[in-house]
């Protein structure tokens, strides 16, 4: 039941301080900065030296997203399309963890690229939200994120809650491997502990719908980021092209100068995602795309002066640590879709040749 929601992605969108309540409760204690994953044992993945992605879509951002909390922590980390994986599937060790990223468990690309594991001696981890899924099944193990079900094909609280247990997962992967805490670990689950209240107070304001009026009958829409920013910038394309049916790309923000620049007119819009990591550079590369009459939407924490001064329309998001600020930012996006989606008319809960499990590789 949708809940008083016009669609199910919106009643999902607003879950989301509920569904990661769920996804962290009882997994970390702030007080002692204990961490628990569940069934896992303290020095569990001590023989690990190296974590490959597997996954599609979302959960390939969601993915790549952790390969920079695992880099952060020291722990060398590749994500890969899992599409592209199980074909060509890269050399394993035993001190390799495989994690399968995937809210269905169902994904065909993402099994196949599992099963291409079987007969080597790297670990293998399932990501999932669906109990019992045939990836949580074939996996040696499971990490269940716990954001009940998603109805709308358009993925969003699962994302969220991916994200989050791959931070607590990668804070306990370095406690595994070193014996001791990360220097981002006080500072990630004080700031954990506080996220469920930081997306409703996004919810609550929800500054976009405005936008949307300004910018309709634009010819392309680019979001750009830079570190953690990057994933996050990619995943508000997907989700805005899913859903709007609009042209939409996400790029690493400096790569806009290696070639895509040339597509940037004034009929362009840019959505600069900010965390308060790089801001600087990806300010240049905003600055670049200005000077081609391109308009930007930043999306930066309230405190970011600079970027408040530069963008010509501002989203703000509650300043967290750099390593969350981007699930902030992610919310916005996910408001900033639907709402042009839903001034479109489009059907949003189940877009157009879209399906929410997809079993063909
Ligand atoms: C995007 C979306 C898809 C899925 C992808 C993987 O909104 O929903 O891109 O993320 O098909 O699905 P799972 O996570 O079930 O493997």
């Amino acid at each position: 039941e949708k809940s008083g929601y016009d669609h199910y992605m919106l009643k999902e969108i607003h879950e989301q301080p509920a569904s990661l309540n769920q996804t962290i409760h009882g997994r970390f204690d702030p007080t002692d900065e204990s961490i628990t994953l569940d069934d896992f044992e303290p020095g569990e993945f001590s023989d690990i030296s190296r974590v490959e992605f597997v996954a599609c879509g979302t959960s390939y951002h969601a993915a790549l997203y952790g390969c920079h909390l695992l880099g952060q922590r020291g722990i060398p980390a590749y994500a890969h399309r899992a599409g592209e994986y199980a074909s060509n599937p890269m050399p394993v060790d035993d001190e390799t963890l495989v994690i399968g990223v995937t809210q269905s468990g169902e994904t065909a690309d993402t099994l196949e690229s599992l099963r291409r594991l079987e007969d080597t001696p790297a670990r293998t981890l399932a990501l999932t939200n669906v109990i019992g899924s045939t990836a949580a099944r074939e996996t040696d193990d499971v990490l269940y994120i716990r954001a009940g079900p998603e109805i709308g094909v358009a993925a969003t609280k699962t994302f969220s809650s991916q994200v989050t247990a791959l931070a607590l997962l990668s804070e306990r992967l370095h406690r595994d491997i070193t014996g001791e805490p990360s220097a981002h670990s006080s500072g990630l689950l004080q700031s954990l502990g506080a996220l469920p209240e930081q997306i409703e107070s996004i919810l609550d304001s929800d500054p976009t719908a405005e936008l949307t009026r300004k910018y309709q009958g634009m010819d392309a829409h680019f979001f750009i980021g830079r570190g953690i920013a990057h994933p996050v910038a990619l995943e508000g394309a997907l989700k805005f092209k899913e859903i709007t049916y609009e042209h939409a790309e996400g790029f690493a923000a400096g790569q806009l100068k290696h070639g895509p620049l040339a597509l940037v007119t004034p009929n362009t819009v840019v959505i600069a995602v900010f965390t308060g990591d790089h801001d600087e550079k990806t300010l240049n590369n905003v600055r670049e795309v200005q000077a081609r009459g391109a308009s930007v939407i930043g999306i930066a924490p309230e405190d970011a002066t600079e970027v408040a001064a530069t963008v010509d329309d501002l989203i703000p998001i509650p300043s967290s640590t750099p390593e969350l600020n981007g699930l902030l930012a992610n919310v916005q996006l996910q408001l900033l879709s639907y709402h042009f989606a839903n001034r479109l008319e489009r059907s949003i809960d189940k877009p157009r040749n879209l399906a929410k499990s997809v079993t063909v590789e």
